[in-house]
């Protein structure tokens, strides 16, 4: 913090701690960890931390804010990876962190729905579900810190999304305190609902720019009665298209996972993650891990899977594969599709992508643009892994060996143009899951139609007519006047 601007801010701040019964951090070992992302690619400062109990805490906090004019970055679970969780370098803003807003208020079997606050983690969330004999199926490796206010700030997607859909999906109803601080309750569990806008819908994904979500209203699932799980080798993208075809086929809606990873990304796992390990005898260009989730019963999981898996070898669409026989083997395969980030976070620094293209296209997709930035930045390093069966791929591109990461990221922009100009030609999208935050602002904005980032501002403008709400997040600041 800049010594200047504690100065000046300190009667405020003992203000602010007076004005609510959550925390105010300011000391900077404990602010620290709130002021930098996972990926360590942004270290911001603030005036201090604060840390709500409830939703009339925390709006009481946003009201001081609005009255001082002070910009707020909320932050849940800070595992996001595009940059929208931590406030920029000018020490101005305060971090709204919902870490202490951990109920859940209630669940409801029969309705199928659970209402969490916001700082719930996702795990939290899956295990009480779990208790009253319910699924809730967001499922993604960040699972054990996420939030569920970041969860649907984000419109995360994570590892079901081709069975259950996206963070959106399974959202009924929401508590957020507008930029205003006043509180919207809007926490209905009803699945028809047709009076008027859908401001729900405008907060979910908005990533803290419109409003605070507070509290949800999610929905619950039956548990499936048993899961298998499977590792395939396979020559390449096109036959991992063709093995969804087929798996769709063999298990319709029971399929719940169905994810690609590169050789690469496997041998990156098997260098940086302690005991993980190959199940299969040979290396393959490309791995899928696919899960069913089967309501009727073990033996119909078991048969309908091995059938698929027999006919996916016989016709040549995969060369092996080991099926988890237990939930620890199934776990040891899920290891190595979900440690595939901590293992390129422990690599080094990489270009990251969350791209998503039509499901048929992805094969060429891939070819065409790995070729090209392939020819044009030799050397580097393709990890390329995701949601085969959402269109979505984190098209990653890591530096060359032995070239420093720090010197490879100045080839950002240039690696950018390459990956999202082919995202263009297949009216793809350049962030299919993570969000805009600070990362792609900018390059949404230039991608976009002038219509489309025009009613996004007006939005903006309703909801949050001082621009107090995570500025230059998913919108990128417009320059300010000059005053003659
Ligand atoms: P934060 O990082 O704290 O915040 C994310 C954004 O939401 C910020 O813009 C923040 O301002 C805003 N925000 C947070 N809480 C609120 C709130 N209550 N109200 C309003 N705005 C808020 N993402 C996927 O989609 N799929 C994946 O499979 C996936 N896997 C991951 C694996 C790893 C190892 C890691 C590190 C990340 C992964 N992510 C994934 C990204 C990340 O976990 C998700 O974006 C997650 O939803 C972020 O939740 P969070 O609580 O950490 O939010
Ligand atoms: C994943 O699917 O594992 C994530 O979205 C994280 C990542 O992109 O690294
Ligand atoms: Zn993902």
């Amino acid at each position: 913090m800049a010594a200047g601007t504690a100065t000046n801010m300190a009667p405020r701040l003992s203000e602010l701690a007076a004005s609510f019964s959550g925390r105010l951090l300011t000391d900077p070992q404990d602010t620290a960890p709130f002021l930098q992302d996972w990926r360590k690619r942004w270290i911001g400062r603030a005036l201090a931390i604060a840390q709500p109990d409830s939703t009339q805490d925390l709006a009481a906090v946003v009201r001081w804010c609005v009255a001082h004019q002070v910009p707020m970055v909320p932050q849940g679970g800070n595992t996001g990876l595009v940059g929208g969780s931590v406030p920029d370098d000018s020490g101005r803003a305060l971090v709204i962190s919902t870490q202490r807003m951990r109920k859940i208020r209630s669940i409801d079997p029969i309705n199928n729905t659970l209402v969490a606050e916001a700082g719930c983690v996702l795990e939290t969330i899956q295990r009480q579900a779990d208790a009253a004999d319910r699924l809730f199926p967001l499922s993604l490796a960040a699972e054990g810190s996420c939030t569920i206010g970041g969860n649907l700030s984000t419109n995360a997607g994570g590892v079901q999304v081709l069975r259950y859909g996206n963070t959106r999906d399974l959202c009924l109803g929401l508590e957020v305190v507008t930029a205003q601080g006043e509180v919207w309750d809007g926490l209905r569990g009803l699945r028809k609902d047709n009076t008027g806008y859908d401001l729900r819908n405008l907060f979910i994904g908005a990533e803290g720019t419109l409003g605070i979500i507070t509290a949800a209203s999610l929905k619950l699932f039956p548990k499936p009665a048993a899961q298998m799980t499977a590792i395939a080798a396979l020559p390449s993208v096109t036959s991992a298209l063709q093995l969804l075809a087929l798996a769709q086929k063999h298990l319709g809606p029971s399929l719940t996972a169905f994810e690609l990873f590169s050789c690469t990304c496997l041998e990156l796992v098997l260098e940086f993650i302690p005991g993980a390990q190959d199940p299969l005898s040979e290396r393959s260009p490309q791995y899928v891990l696919l899960e069913t989730s089967d309501a009727e019963s073990e033996s119909h999981a078991v048969a309908s899977f091995e059938r698929l898996m027999e006919q996916a070898l016989e016709s040549g669409l995969i060369t092996d594969a080991a099926i988890a026989s237990s939930y620890a083997q199934s776990q040891a395969l899920w290891t190595l599709r979900e440690n595939i980030t901590e293992a390129q976070a422990r690599d080094g620094k990489n270009l990251k992508h969350d791209i998503s293209v039509p499901i048929s296209s992805i094969d060429v997709f891939v070819e065409h643009t790995s070729a090209a930035l392939e020819s044009q930045f030799p050397g580097i390093r393709m990890v390329v892994f995701g949601h085969l069966g959402d269109g979505n791929l984190h098209y990653n591109v890591a530096p060359p060996r032995g070239v420093n990461p720090e010197v490879f990221m100045n080839q950002e922009a240039a690696v950018n143009a390459v990956v999202y100009d082919a995202v263009e030609q297949h009216r793809g999208s350049i962030s299919a899951e993570h969000g805009l935050g600070l990362l792609k602002a900018q390059e949404n904005v230039e991608r976009k139609s002038a219509v489309e980032i025009a009613l996004m501002r007006s939005i903006k403008q309703a909801l949050d007519p001082l621009g107090l709400m995570n500025p230059g997040r998913v919108l990128p600041l417009l320059p300010q006047p000059v005053l003659l």
